[in-house]
């Protein structure tokens, strides 16, 4: 293709999935477009509907810069700002880990959960961008949702994101270590966390998007990945009532491990896995016995 030919919207989105891919990009044609999108401030879908429009030279030079920071590995979703989640758009920085597909598994458990106790209070351990705890809020108009994260910029943006999805006034935003900013006496009907799992030696070998930007604090937790769980698992029944709930986001790998610390826990009964959508056990739940 001569360079004399227009920066069309097609020409524009071929020439960056070519540099993407040379690049060893992952998903270059999703990222291509949504950078594209962003960059035109339009729907991915409308890229389609314009593929022959000439780009004027402010967005190419945005699009331009997008694509420098995608091929040094900067996560498409901090580069736009934001990740649909649940269906919802959430706000991200790199202060926040970009919430994944996984934890739908987690919600939709959390969810049918809930439901048995009419206007459920409900405790989100390490919130990161509210992720679980907005989307519970939403999907249930009666619950109420405490949440918890040792980082104040993280709560910032699970800030922004609860008005932003007009459940403020039914998110209570902590800042602490786990269960440090609450109260036994005021116990919760469900406890939810996506705790941070990754064994510290793992660290060096996750992909360059994570490893280089996304923060750490949110995704080590000691030498086999478990310290965090281990923590959670002995705390929470504390904090819950009778018959409460307990569901924690594991590593596919961990589920034997967390099964043992489980069944260790006196307080537990009825445990058991939930598989994710690749039919692995992705989220570990337990119920605490009636006293
Ligand atoms: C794996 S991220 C999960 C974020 C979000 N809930 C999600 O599912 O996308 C773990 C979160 O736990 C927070 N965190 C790490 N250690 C913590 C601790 N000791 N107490 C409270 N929060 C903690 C991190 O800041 C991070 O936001």
């Amino acid at each position: 293709m001569s360079s004399s030919e227009p920066w069309t919207i097609r020409r524009i989105l071929e020439w960056t999935i070519g540099h993407l891919t040379e690049k060893t990009i992952d998903t270059p044609r999703l990222d291509a477009e949504i950078l594209l999108a962003h960059a035109c401030g339009c729907q991915r879908i409308e890229l389609y509907t314009r593929y022959d429009e000439v780009l004027g030279d402010k967005p190419r030079g945005v699009m331009r810069e997008l694509v420098k920071r995608r091929t040094k590995f900067e996560p498409v979703a901090y580069l736009v700002g934001y990740r649909e989640f649940f269906s919802l758009d959430f706000r991200v920085t790199p202060d926040v880990l970009i919430p994944r597909p996984d934890t739908e598994t987690l919600v939709l458990e959390l969810l049918e959960l809930a439901k048995p106790f009419g206007a459920p209070r409900i405790l989100d351990i390490g919130t990161g961008t509210g992720c679980i705890a907005i989307t519970t809020a939403v999907n249930n108009r009666a619950a109420t949702v405490t949440a918890v994260d040792i980082s104040p910029p993280a709560l910032k943006v699970a800030h922004a994101n609860a008005v932003q999805h007009e459940v403020a006034d039914r998110l209570r935003l902590l800042e602490g270590d786990l269960f440090a900013p609450l109260n036994p006496a005021e116990p919760f009907d469900i406890i939810a966390s996506n705790p941070p799992y990754i064994a510290e030696q793992e660290w060096e070998s996750l992909q360059p998007d994570v490893r280089q930007h996304e923060p750490r604090q949110a995704l080590v937790s000691g030498s086999d990945g478990l310290d965090i769980i281990r923590r959670l698992i002995k705390q929470s029944p504390e904090f819950l009532v009778p018959d409460g709930h307990l569901l924690l986001e594991i590593d596919t790998t961990q589920s034997d491990a967390v099964r043992r610390l489980l069944e260790a826990e006196s307080a537990f009964e009825n445990i058991r896995l939930i598989n994710d959508l690749t039919g692995r056990p992705r989220v570990a739940v337990a119920s605490k016995c009636r006293e």
